[in-house]
């Protein structure tokens, strides 16, 4: 059996469920499991780093093989430095795979050494996104079912 190190990268901005039930999926079938965040200085986050690599430690602790870190840059330069031979990405629908094929497709071109891995997390997560989960909180609406308590506790403190 060949080890196989899995880096799962997105924004974080803030982890779902969705997110975890992959985390969850992920940490089952490769030896270790990364789950990096991207510092993207693009986009006006609302979290910083910190605060997603805390609640992402938080909400991963049961996994004795999930590391959480952050990275910035190429994704296929982060994976090589990390030698990771896997991308795992999660795909919740066909408007999902557009995007994700071209990612990997050009992960791959820059990098022929990683393999994208699609994973599909359960259908009662397929409609959750952060910037929904987001919107929601800011707008008043319930999130309990969307993420883990401790992020529901957070990001209520920084609406509010
Ligand atoms: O959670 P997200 O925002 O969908 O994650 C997107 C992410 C972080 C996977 C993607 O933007 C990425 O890998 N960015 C790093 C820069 C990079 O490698 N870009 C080329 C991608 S083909």
């Amino acid at each position: 059996m060949k080890n196989v190190l899995a880096i799962y990268p997105g924004s974080f901005d803030p982890v779902t469920n969705g997110h975890l039930d992959l985390i969850e999926r992920g940490a089952k079938i490769f030896d270790r499991l990364v789950v990096s965040i991207l510092r993207n200085f693009d986009k006006e986050p609302l979290f910083t780093i910190d605060e997603r690599v805390e609640m992402l430690r938080e909400v991963t602790r049961p996994w004795a093989n999930v590391e959480v870190d952050a990275f910035s840059g190429l994704l296929v330069d982060y994976a090589r430095l990390r030698e990771a031979n896997v991308i795992l990405r999660g795909i919740r629908a066909v408007s999902d795979y557009e995007y994700e094929l071209q990612m990997a497709m050009m992960n791959r071109k820059l990098n022929k050494n990683v393999e994208t891995v699609f994973m599909v997390p359960a259908v009662s997560y397929s409609y959750i996104s952060s910037s929904v989960v987001r919107e929601i909180a800011r707008l008043g609406g319930s999130i309990t079912d969307f993420v883990p308590p401790v992020v529901e506790e957070r990001l209520r403190a920084k609406i509010l």
